[in-house]
């Protein structure tokens, strides 16, 4: 059977991104599900009109390479003041954009927050803004308390390693 790929987006630039964290435990617990691949956009520059009119940038093409190669995309992001972080907004903005690399493409959000709301807000407004997306929706993953479930850059949690297994597992039966 064709092994599974999903490209993974991580909307935190920060080293110590918890929500970096998650992605990468999401490559472990996944592994018999999904090849997980990390796509760095911190050399994707913030979407410009005028930029997109002469030529991509090669990372902007990277990107929609990269998600147009995969059966299905994961963001990992943090939630900002109840919405978006600019670095995963413009990477949406960007995909949303010819080549619209994501076309017909299983899509999700996992957020990782310290709080217990676990990103309800950002969900919604990811939920929202999709619904005009040509891609295919899959309910998104929240992971609150994150404080408590990380610990030296590695989601420690045996709960929150399960729940985060069953919900790869899951997108990658929705991305068949
Ligand atoms: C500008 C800004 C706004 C934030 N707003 C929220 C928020 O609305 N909800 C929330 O749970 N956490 C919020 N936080 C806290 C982030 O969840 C926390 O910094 C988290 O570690 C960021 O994710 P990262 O570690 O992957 O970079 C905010 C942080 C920043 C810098």
């Amino acid at each position: 059977m064709h092994t599974l790929k999903i490209t993974a987006i991580v909307g935190s630039l920060r080293s110590e991104s918890v929500n970096g964290a998650v992605a990468r435990a999401a490559i472990e617990v996944g592994s018999s599900h999904a090849e997980i691949e990390l796509f760095s956009v911190a050399d994707v520059p913030l979407y410009n009109g005028d930029i997109e009119q002469v030529a991509l940038p090669a990372a902007v093409q990277a990107l929609h390479d990269s998600v147009g190669a995969a059966d299905g995309v994961l963001l990992f992001s943090p939630e900002y003041n109840g919405s978006f972080p600019a670095v995963t907004k413009n990477a949406i903005d960007w995909l949303s954009r010819p080549p619209r690399g994501w076309e017909g493409t299983p899509i999700s959000m996992v957020v990782t927050t310290p709080g217990v709301r676990a990103g309800a807000s950002l969900r919604t407004h990811f939920e929202a803004i999709m619904a005009f997306q040509p891609v295919r929706l899959f309910p998104s993953l929240g992971i609150g308390t994150c404080g408590e479930k990380i610990t030296d850059g590695e989601l420690s949690d045996a709960v929150a390693r399960a729940e985060l297994g069953n919900f790869v597992a899951s997108f990658a039966d929705f991305c068949r």
